[in-house]
């Protein structure tokens, strides 16, 4: 069982590891009264609106809305969990965790997660014990080598077998004696219809484990050895497997990919083990799932802001969607991408197998950046007759138009114009539309702001005054000022923050841990970073404008819904009966909380 860090250990870790310390290991960090700024490393930008907080030992950027304490800040520059980010901070900082055995309590509190982990470890051995079994992994043996994958390479990937038959994986962790109500969370075994035991998910298949950062096993893919269906059959998502910031191979890339900046991304298992074992070995592969932004942070943060991600697809038309599809991602990110495309019917397993390396690396040499791809896959597509040409004008206009930076925009622009022969201004007209066209989404949620904006706003600004007055809480409290609240996520900050109010006193940054959801990490050090001078009398002043204000809403409400009515606005009509309700309820809840 994995082991759990004590309380005053991340503490300690967080006390170490100074917030301006480690961003500067990423970031360009300039002084500018009591805090720091720099170009954030989250979302392109081209003035500084990424804060750092060295008092509070927050972060928030007032671009792209991201923030949290110096754990945040490594979980999502690295794409891991806090457990991670709090091991890797503690070798940074040579502090050492204490192995230690965990009380029954402590049990408790331990996380599904860890015990997943743990059960995945251990179906892992089962599965590599398997392979060199003289009867039972013998096909699986042979189909390994028959595509030319290694011993050295089976051994580290951890390649194992899925024997044949129903109940292996199931007997193997009975006999362990451990609860396969955990076995099943990990997608390793299946419940039968009727609650009738559990029989293997996975049966009669080669099996690749998946891992972390970390190098721990988040899950499993596994192969048949025939033209069955489906090909490849994969772990379902779990709290430790999640598809889309997964990335096979990357424990075994990632020292590569930070010493060389560039990271090849391919597609499927086999294409990044002939990778590895043609020495190409900052790759990874996105197992079946178009790459998404969460793949693009860990990728970035392994080859930095100016590396080099060189997509490696089939040749086909399914590859080409996919550079498609992940433009956008990386436009926003601000990372490099260049695609690679191989001679039709090949992957970059069997290319690698027919060809090798040298005829590999040529290819990858003209790669062509993903926008000038994009530009010449459409050509190709639509042809340059008239009609072709306005088709690929139209089919570029909205990704040209989501370019930020300015210049990047007028020089791809250019591009295309000369690509195509025609005028630069008649494409620049439609990138013009199109953003136009962007910018009049807003108005309907402009309108749904001014409607709940006052609202909104005091809301937010009780739980800056939590966060920056502790003296207030129990005020708080004891009114229940908590109970008005209408946005859901503020409320349940605030009621965090009161159920840690002894504990927390003013400590912003330890109260980030306790902050599940990124979302709201991001609200808390938004909320924080602001310095206001509150002072008692103000802060009941703000709580009694807000009470009053609630009740005043209800008489606005009910005249609102007697227009509606006037007027026949059936829909808003029936919006402002659902907020009626939504205030009945509120009140109801209120009076039962006076009458406590
Ligand atoms: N994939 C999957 N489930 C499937 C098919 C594919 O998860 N039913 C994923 C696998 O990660 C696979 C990748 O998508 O490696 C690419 O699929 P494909 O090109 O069909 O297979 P190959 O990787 O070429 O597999 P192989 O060489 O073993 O035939
Ligand atoms: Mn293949």
């Amino acid at each position: 069982m994995a082991d759990f860090i004590p309380e005053d250990k991340i503490l300690e870790i967080k006390n170490a590891a100074d917030i301006v310390d480690v961003i500067s290991g990423n970031v360009l960090l300039k002084k500018t009264g009591k805090n720091y700024i720099g170009l954030c490393p989250f979302h392109s930008e081209k003035t500084p609106s990424f804060t750092v907080s060295p008092q509070k030992q927050i972060f928030y950027c007032f671009g792209c809305a991201a923030g949290g304490n110096v754990f945040s800040f490594v979980m999502k520059r690295d794409g891991i969990t806090f457990p991670e980010a709090v091991r890797m901070l503690s070798r940074q900082y040579g502090i050492v965790i204490p192995l230690q055995k965990m009380t029954d309590a402590q049990k408790k509190r331990h996380s599904e997660r860890e015990e997943l982990l743990a059960v995945n470890r251990q179906a892992m051995d089962f599965f590599c014990k398997m392979l060199p079994n003289p009867d039972s992994g013998k096909q699986a043996a042979a189909y390994l080598k028959k595509r030319g994958i290694t011993k050295d390479t089976i051994i580290a990937f951890k390649i194992g077998y899925a024997p044949e038959g129903w109940n292996n994986a199931v007997k193997f962790f009975s006999k362990q004696n451990t609860p396969l109500g955990i076995v099943e969370k990990a997608g390793l075994i299946v419940e039968r219809g009727n609650k009738n035991g559990f029989y293997d998910r996975f049966r009669n298949r080669i099996i690749f484990p998946i891992f972390n950062l970390n190098a721990n096993v988040i899950g499993f893919g596994g192969r048949v050895m025939n033209d069955d269906m489906p090909k490849y059959l994969n772990s379902p998502e779990t709290a430790i497997y999640n598809k889309s910031r997964s990335l096979y191979g990357l424990h075994l890339a990632k020292q590569k990919c930070r010493e060389k900046e560039t990271i090849y991304v391919a597609e499927g298992y086999f294409d990044l083990l002939a990778m590895h074992q043609n020495g190409i070995n900052n790759s990874v592969a996105t197992l079946g799932t178009a790459l998404t932004s969460e793949h693009v942070q860990i990728i970035k943060g392994l080859v930095g802001k100016d590396g080099n991600v060189v997509l490696v697809f089939d040749s086909d038309n399914a590859g080409i969607q996919a550079a498609l599809r992940s433009i956008g991602i990386f436009l926003n990110a601000g990372v490099n991408a260049s695609v690679m495309v191989l001679p039709t019917g090949y992957d970059p397993d069997s290319y690698l197998l027919e060809f090798g390396k040298a005829s590999f690396l040529n290819i990858a040499e003209k790669a062509r950046t993903i926008m000038l791809f994009l530009m010449d896959a459409l050509i190709d597509k639509y042809g340059l007759s008239v009609e072709g040409k306005i088709r690929v004008v139209s089919e570029m206009r909205d990704t040209l138009s989501s370019i930020e930076d300015r210049v990047a925009r007028s020089l791809y622009i250019k591009e295309l114009a000369e690509r195509l022969g025609i005028e630069e201004t008649a494409i620049l007209e439609k990138v013009r539309n199109a953003s136009f066209r962007a910018d009049n989404g807003l108005p309907k949620t402009e309108k749904q702001r001014t409607f709940y904006g006052k609202l909104e706003k005091l809301e937010q600004q009780i739980i800056m005054m939590m966060l920056q007055f502790p003296t207030i809480l129990s005020e708080i409290e004891g009114r229940n000022i908590l109970n008005l609240f209408e946005d859901d996520r503020l409320k349940s900050i605030g009621q965090l923050i009161l159920s840690h109010k002894d504990r927390l006193n003013t400590k912003l940054a330890d109260l980030m841990d306790l902050v599940d959801d990124q979302d709201q990490r991001s609200i808390v050090a938004a909320l924080a970073m602001a310095d206001y001078k509150w002072d008692y009398a103000a802060c009941l002043a703000v709580l009694t404008r807000f009470e009053s204000l609630r009740k005043n809403d209800k008489k606005a409400l009910i005249q609102k819904i007697k227009k509606a009515e006037e007027s026949k606005d059936y829909e808003l009509l029936a919006k402002l009966l659902n907020e009626k309700q939504k205030m009945a309820v509120l009140t109801e809840k209120k009076k039962m909380s006076l009458l406590k």
